[in-house]
Formats: structure tokens, sequence, C-alpha cells
């Protein structure tokens, strides 16, 4: 079962329990804990997908999905997107990602706005929901999953974990983008790549490349990919 941090308990106890957190299962995750953790650990701010403000997101949030009902928020590092969305109302937010670091310096971004963010600390390849959500965010993470296996078992916990008329807002780099982003190869897609990896239960909403600058000044190109979450349709049997 994936451990659950609510930080409704405040910043220190929060703090406390991500310290306090049992190993992940051991399927490769600790390597991808151990580079991710170091990652923040070494750069903070100056990592390169690092984002002063998340417009991009922010738009597409607020176009497809308006009524602020629960979203999960998927490798969410420690981008001030949670915290911009709880400064304009929403109240049922999660944060999931392998970093404990991460979640760690997004606790201390969120402030007085801790109380409406779950944490989760989970790999997505092994990540089970246990609850569902209307809106599913990834920023920079399917990116990193390059094995077919891994991309299809990821298009499925999406399915699982989205109710019907939810959708999913899915950013990764376009084949024009970098090969490779902290020193690990990214798998580029287009959206319509995006679209048909998850298949029929879900339908193309919107499709649009947009310019990441880096802190460092560099130009990055990601395809974003908004999907509606149809319902599962019935088979019937003569
Ligand atoms: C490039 S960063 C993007 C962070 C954030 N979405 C943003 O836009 O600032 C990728 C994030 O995904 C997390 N991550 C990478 N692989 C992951 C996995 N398999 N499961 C969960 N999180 C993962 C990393 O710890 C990191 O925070």
């Amino acid at each position: 079962m994936s451990p659950v941090l609510s930080n409704r308990a405040g910043l220190k106890s929060l703090l406390r329990q991500v310290v306090l957190l049992p190993p992940l299962p051991q399927n490769g995750n600790v390597d991808h804990q151990t580079h991710w953790n170091s990652a923040y650990e070494t750069k903070g701010d100056e990592v390169s997908w690092f984002e002063g403000e998340p417009t991009q997101s922010l738009r597409l949030i607020e176009q497809f999905a308006p009524a602020k009902h629960s979203l999960l928020d998927v490798g969410s590092g420690a981008s001030w997107l949670l915290v911009r969305l709880a400064e304009r109302g929403w109240s049922d937010l999660n944060a999931l990602d392998v970093s404990s670091t991460a979640l760690a310096l997004l606790a201390e971004r969120l402030g007085g706005h801790a109380d409406v963010v779950t944490m989760v600390l989970a790999d997505i390849r092994t990540f089970v929901a246990h609850r569902s959500y209307v809106t599913w965010h990834d920023r920079a993470v399917l990116h990193f999953l390059n094995r077919d296996d891994d991309r299809i078992a990821y298009a499925e916990t999406v399915a699982a974990s989205l109710q019907p008329g939810g959708v999913a807002i899915i950013g990764g780099f376009s084949p024009d983008g970098p090969t490779h982003c902290s020193g690990l190869e990214v798998r580029q897609s287009t959206s319509k790549e995006i679209a048909s990896l998850f298949g029929e239960r879900f339908t193309l909403l919107n499709a649009e490349i947009d310019t990441h600058i880096t802190p460092q000044g560099n130009a990055q190109s990601f395809s974003w990919t908004v999907l509606r979450r149809e319902e599962t349709p019935r088979t019937s049997h003569c």
C-alpha cells in the first residue's frame, strides 16, 4: 500500500512523517528515490524543470477542470502548482512523488495551505490509488517511462484512478524537445502518441506545444495533451 501523508497535522509533523516513512518496495524504486532526492538536494530551484509560475499547467487546469473537485499531481516535485491551486480555492489536492526531499520542499512552499494537500510518497509505476480523482496532472513524469510495459501500466493506473468525465493533463518532451532530463533518457512523444497509449477509454480534448525556458536559459519543447476519461462501455453477451 502506498504510504499516504496527510499534512493536516502541520508542517513539522509532516516533515517528521516524510523522514520516518518505511522504505518503498525493493523493485528498483530505491535507486529512483536516491536519484531524485539528490537532484533536489544539490540543485534546489536550479533544476532544469523549475518554473517560478506554472502558467501552462494553470491555464489548462482552469480551462479543462474549472470545477475544482479533486486533483492528483503526479511527480509533483516541489512545483508551485499546488500552492497556486490552493490559493485559488481548491480544497482536495494530492501530490505524489518518489522523492521525499521534493515532498518536504513542497510542504515548506505550501505553508498555511498544507491542510488541503495530501502527500503520497510512491513510485507511479507501482502506485495503486485507494480513491478516485477528477483531475490528473503530470508535468514531465510519464516521459521518464521508456519501457512499453511501464507506459501501458501508467495508462491503466490513470484509467483506474480517474472518475468518468475526469481529465488527464499530461506534459512531456515533444519530438523536437530534449532527449534527456536530469541525466535520464526520456521518451519524446506527440499528443497523438499519448492519446494512442491511453486508447478508446479516453477522448483527446486538446493538444498543444509549449516552450519551457530552464533557469539556465535553454528552451525545451513540451507537448501537452488533455484527455477525458469516458465511461467504460458495458460488454453484452448473448
Ligand atoms: C522533471 S521533475 C518535474 C516535477 C514537477 N512536475 C514540475 O513540473 O516541477 C520529475 C518529477 O517526477 C518525480 N518522479 C520521477 N520518476 C517518478 C516515478 N517513477 N514515480 C513518481 N515520481 C517520479 C521526480 O522525483 C520529480 O519530482
